[in-house]
């Protein structure tokens, strides 16, 4: 039987060309072109390397890099055409650059295979994305520790079961949120790390016959080091799942600061406002202004811990080594990749720009008795048991509540006929200056304290170097 002409780059041992349904259920360039100028990066090295070794001419070498740079410059200014016959974006280049420059493009996949060459891609390009997302989060960062040192002597209630607790500052409350940004950061530049090894070399699966230098590649590509086992290099995607992981508990962080913020830019809180440019109004009530801003990426925070989801489902019981279920990992490390960078962009813009109510603040603070720790705790400096300090102040909490007034607002004979130990000296622990003063340790609220942090935080991030 006459064997049929088929079009792929793989098409020797077959006999009829792939059912057009199964060739375009089985291509993935419309996803993983994104990896194009990776792709090529990579195979620049592959072909230095080949020429080193004696495995392709200097003639040869030189027809593959001024090709290889014919076609990045096609893919940059979209004259590229991408072909679902030619299933994915390494079959698609290596193709263009045979059709553009004859043998020796025939000659580049020597030694090579797609399943370490698509792993050495999505790292090369996981890393570029990993330092724009680092830097990012440092500007957010560099925003946070800026208004924290500005408000730093602010004061607002502080929550438990989001009820008031007791009063801390502004500064302090982002200086929170700072604390799980920065090991956000240190689990990014954990996760750069541990990806940053190359498994080009690895060929299919066992490695290749020919004299290959996998030390030289991945030094070509700026790797650390290249991969210690062929079967693991082409069927490991940890990296991607860890990267997710770092991705969706920053989301997860992210939510937590929106819903403050759509909490507080509500007529009820009252606590800040969002600058126009990053809320819309409505099509029907003319006086809303929605913080759409906080309220998306809250939302998005879903999609993120879904994509960490799938990897770790797409990765359950898969035998080793490489198999086509690796070709899903792209959908969701890309959505999260463009995700976490989009909205780090929109936080990081957002919150050096974010006003705040001092006043309405200080009156929250006030209006919940946030000071009633400060009296029990007043109370066992004169030698009362803080059990009993604890009673006597639900007493006069209770009274406050019943008579509307503020223990700070109480006159001192009132408070007296709770304990007779209460002098004239309460008043200063029952402010709020003097409630938030007196917490002066490290972690503490004092406003010298979260100076000092906010100090520290803007040194920390000024040492940052580029990973
Ligand atoms: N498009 C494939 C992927 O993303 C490339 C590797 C294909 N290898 C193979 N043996 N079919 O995983």
């Amino acid at each position: 039987m006459e064997k049929q002409q088929t079009s792929t780059l793989w098409g020797g041992r077959f006999s009829e060309s792939t059912d057009a349904f199964v060739q375009r259920f089985t291509a993935s360039v419309d996803f993983d072109r994104r990896l194009a100028l990776h792709d090529i990066r990579g195979s620049l090295a592959h072909a230095a390397m080949l020429a080193r070794a004696g495995l392709l001419s200097a003639q040869e070498h030189a027809a593959i890099v001024a090709g290889l740079g014919e076609i990045r410059r096609e893919i940059e200014q979209g004259r590229f055409e991408w072909s679902v016959e030619l299933e994915d974006v390494h079959m698609n280049i290596e193709a263009r650059l045979t059709e553009r420059i004859g043998i020796a493009g025939k000659k580049l996949h020597t030694g090579r295979s797609r399943n370490d060459q698509v792993a050495t891609d999505v790292r090369l390009y996981l890393r570029d994305e990993i330092d724009a997302i680092a830097a990012e989060l440092t500007r957010l960062q560099q925003g946070l520790v800026e208004l924290a040192a500005r408000e730093a002597a602010t004061i607002m209630p502080g929550f438990t079961h989001l009820q008031t607790a007791q009063p801390v500052t502004f500064g302090h409350h982002m200086l929170a949120w700072n604390e799980m940004l920065e090991r956000d950061y240190a689990r990014l530049l954990d996760c750069r790390a541990r990806m940053n090894v190359s498994p080009l070399g690895a060929a299919a699966l066992a490695g290749t016959s020919y004299p290959i230098d996998r030390e030289f590649t991945a030094t070509e590509l700026g790797f650390t080091a290249p991969t210690r086992n062929s079967l693991d290099s082409v069927a490991d995607r940890d990296f991607a799942i860890e990267f997710c992981a770092f991705a969706a508990l920053l989301m997860t962080h992210l939510s937590r600061f929106s819903e403050e913020l759509v909490l507080w830019t509500s007529a009820q809180f009252g606590f800040v406002n969002l600058p126009d440019r990053f809320c819309t109004g409505s099509s029907i009530m003319p006086q809303k202004k929605n913080p759409d801003v906080p309220e998306l990426v809250r939302g998005k925070s879903g999609r993120v811990t879904g994509h960490l989801m799938s990897l770790l489902m797409l990765m359950k019981s898969q035998p080793l080594a490489y198999n086509k279920d690796n070709q899903e990992d792209k959908e969701p490390l890309f959505d999260t990749i463009d995700t976490v960078r989009d909205s780090l962009h929109a936080f990081a813009d957002m919150m050096p720009a974010l006003t705040v109510n001092e006043a309405t603040l200080r009156e929250a603070a006030r209006r919940g008795f946030a000071t009633a720790t400060d009296l029990a705790d007043y109370l066992v400096r004169k030698g009362m048991p803080f059990r009993d300090a604890h009673e006597v102040v639900g007493k006069a909490v209770a009274a406050g509540v019943a008579a509307r007034t503020d223990l700070a607002d109480m006159p001192l004979e009132t408070l007296r006929g709770f304990s007779a130990t209460i002098g004239a000296d309460v008043f200063e622990v029952l402010s709020l200056e003097g409630s938030v003063s007196a917490r002066d340790h490290i972690g503490g609220t004092a406003p010298r304290r979260v100076a000092q942090a906010a100090a520290e935080a803007r040194a920390r991030l000024a040492a940052r170097t580029a990973p």
